[in-house]
């Protein structure tokens, strides 16, 4: 699948061609595929929501328990993978999947705690710099932990938050504008707190462009990265960003309610003066059983850490981050980019103006998810492909997603998918 000017054309072979030539094609046998009552597989677009299943995951999970059922507590030195360092296991990868050097990186909590631990040391307010940048339409649990950051620090949301909205009939933000409000405000911003991919629009910002420009202004930089880890190539230490946070049960497929991760850029970690929320893990490992009071935190995302980890969950997440070191970020995105090029193909050749594209037409703003809207947000149409076999998601007030992934989808799927869907149109 090197071929860059690849000429799609509408039609089941096609797409099976495609998929004969996939290098990563037996990747979707790792997965479990859920099944339709016909017994066939469902056609599958929420990766974006909660990944699927790694067919290992069962068996990463059973050894811990099997650890714990033989062994007790002496398993924290004793099991298979011992639990006392177990996190460690998983930095490497993490670290590759987000373009971080593992010690800019840790697994713990999730995304939203993540956000506000970060927020606690990142978001430094004071009487003239204290405003917030985030996008008008951020997912509300982030909306929700900006504004009661702002409330936290004596500041209202009504002054404090820029929210960055498109231009009137735009659906998407442009990048000079994000740039523009960032100039303008420069003195007032303390934080800029982004979605690397927003969950509506599926428009990816441009990280570096925006690092850079806060800086500039003086300003701290920090992304969700909830619909980007797994999903963009991502260069978070080059890139500069201050801090970022994820979820892993959407594209890294780590399970409902999975560990989540976190970035801390290398130049703030021994940033000590900070102010941090502490707990013991994230105490200095040498004498962390001394039990001493004074808090001395470890350099590096690991000295953000509160609680001893949860080792099933990290179990789980190590199964699937395997699957992607076996793969590689570089074909996965590779595959994602021509996956999603074909799926706005097949769309563009449905010709209804009842449905309308609103990610991004250009691949370096967008990851795998297109965002369709539905006109007079007539749900009956999500409906009717849900019956047909698509899980896809609806997302108020008017938009179906729908996310192939490089990992599990093929390109048989992102045809069969526009195929209902124009069936369904008619
Ligand atoms: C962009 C974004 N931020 C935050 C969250 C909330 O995540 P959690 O419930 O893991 O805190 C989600 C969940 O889907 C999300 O998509």
């Amino acid at each position: 699948m090197n071929d860059t000017t690849l000429q799609f054309e509408n039609s089941a072979a096609f797409a099976a061609r495609i998929d004969e030539r996939d290098a990563l094609k037996s990747f979707r046998e790792k997965f479990y595929i859920p099944k339709q009552a016909s017994g066939e597989d469902v056609l599958y677009f929420t990766g974006n929501s909660l990944g699927l299943q790694p067919k290992t995951a069962r068996a990463y999970i059973e050894q811990e328990l099997k650890d714990w059922e033989t062994l007790g507590v002496e398993g924290h030195f004793a099991a298979k993978n011992p639990w006392m360092p177990y996190h460690e296991f998983l930095t490497g990868q993490m670290a590759n999947v987000v373009g971080a050097l593992p010690a800019e990186t840790v697994v713990m909590n999730s995304l939203t705690v993540n956000l506000h631990l970060l927020m606690i040391s990142f978001y430094r307010p004071d009487a003239v710099r204290n405003k917030i940048v985030i996008e008008k339409n951020a997912f509300p649990s982030d909306q929700y932990a900006v504004q009661s950051q702002l409330k936290f620090h004596g500041f209202a949301p009504a002054e404090s938050l820029i929210e960055l909205t498109p231009r009137d009939g735009e659906n998407c933000l442009r990048t000079e504008d994000i740039l523009e409000t960032i100039r303008q405000n420069g003195d007032e911003i303390a934080l800029i707190m982004l979605g690397g991919v927003n969950y509506y629009t599926g428009q990816a910002f441009d990280f570096e462009a925006i690092t850079k420009a806060g800086h500039d202004a003086g300003a701290v930089v920090g992304f969700d990265l909830a619909h980007a880890a797994g999903n963009l190539l991502l260069k978070l230490h080059d890139w500069n960003v201050d801090f970022a946070a994820w979820c892993s049960y959407k594209y890294l497929n780590s399970g409902p309610g999975g560990i989540a991760g976190v970035f801390v850029h290398e130049r703030h970690a021994t940033s000590f003066d900070l102010p941090r929320f502490a707990g013991w893990w994230g105490h200095d490992k040498e004498t962390r059983f001394l039990m001493d009071d004074k808090f001395i935190p470890m350099r590096g995302a690991e000295g953000w850490q509160l609680s001893n980890p949860p080792i099933f969950q990290m179990a789980s997440l190590r199964a699937s981050l395997e699957i992607f070191e076996a793969a590689g970020m570089n074909a996965l995105r590779e595959k994602s980019i021509k996956l999603t090029n074909y799926l706005e193909f097949l769309l563009g050749e449905i010709h209804d103006a009842r449905i309308e594209v609103i990610t991004p037409n250009n691949s370096a703003e967008r990851g795998c998810q297109l965002s369709i809207r539905v006109k007079n947000a007539d749900k009956s149409l999500f409906k009717t492909i849900t019956e047909k076999g698509v899980i896809a998601d609806w997302r108020e007030p008017d938009v179906i997603r729908v996310a192939p992934v490089p990992l599990y989808n093929s390109f048989t799927d992102v045809y069969q998918f526009a195929k209902i869907l124009k069936d369904c149109l008619k």
